[in-house]
């Protein structure tokens, strides 16, 4: 137990003497992954207990997924909820292996090329080697592994301009994939 406190006080100077206190700013959306068939049910749900409006819903047809998104008033986080639209289907699978579940946890970050050297540099592991979106689609995205307690990611995310997206049509399929080989996805 004694351990514990002193790894987590550790952990937690690390942190702080890395920089990132000001580099990572707050919790911008949380992401559910549900049955194929089961994302309004899942949506409805949240809606009965919380007064979520919906978002916006995409398709990402090239991971046979929708993705949909609620808010709550203009707070975040925002709760995005995907489900698979084949059996085959990487959320589907994910899904197939864990249940319906929070897949990540999506924390807006001022400079995540910093953001990534550092936890880099701490031995922090990422699904891919590289940043996922460019500063000209509005977004920069990272996954990091699951994390071995809960078995969700985290996920590091940037905007530039006035993109208020969660993902981009091209980069959502580089995301999704990068999960892939975990069996995790
Ligand atoms: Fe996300």
């Amino acid at each position: 137990m004694i351990s514990n406190i002193s790894d987590l006080k550790r952990a937690k100077d690390e942190v702080k003497n890395a920089g990132l206190d000001d580099l990572v700013i707050k919790l911008d959306h949380v992401a559910y992954r549900v049955k194929m068939g089961q994302r309004e049910k899942a949506m409805k749900e949240i809606a009965d207990l919380v007064p979520y409006k919906e978002y916006k819903t995409f398709k990402v047809i090239s991971m046979r997924a929708t993705t949909s998104t609620l808010k709550l008033h203009d707070t975040l986080p925002v709760i995005v909820i995907s489900e698979g639209l084949a059996e085959d289907s990487i959320v589907e699978n994910y899904v197939k292996k864990y249940g319906g579940r929070i897949h990540h946890l999506a924390y807006l970050v001022r400079d995540i090329e910093k953001v990534v050297e550092i936890q880099k540099n701490k031995g922090v592991k990422f699904t891919t080697e590289d940043i996922i979106g460019s500063k000209e689609e509005g977004i920069k995205q990272i996954f990091t592994l699951p994390t071995e307690t809960a078995n969700h990611i985290i996920e590091y995310i940037q905007r530039f301009g006035d993109f208020d997206g969660f993902f981009t049509p091209s980069n959502i399929s580089a995301l999704m994939k990068s999960t892939e080989k975990l069996g995790e996805a």
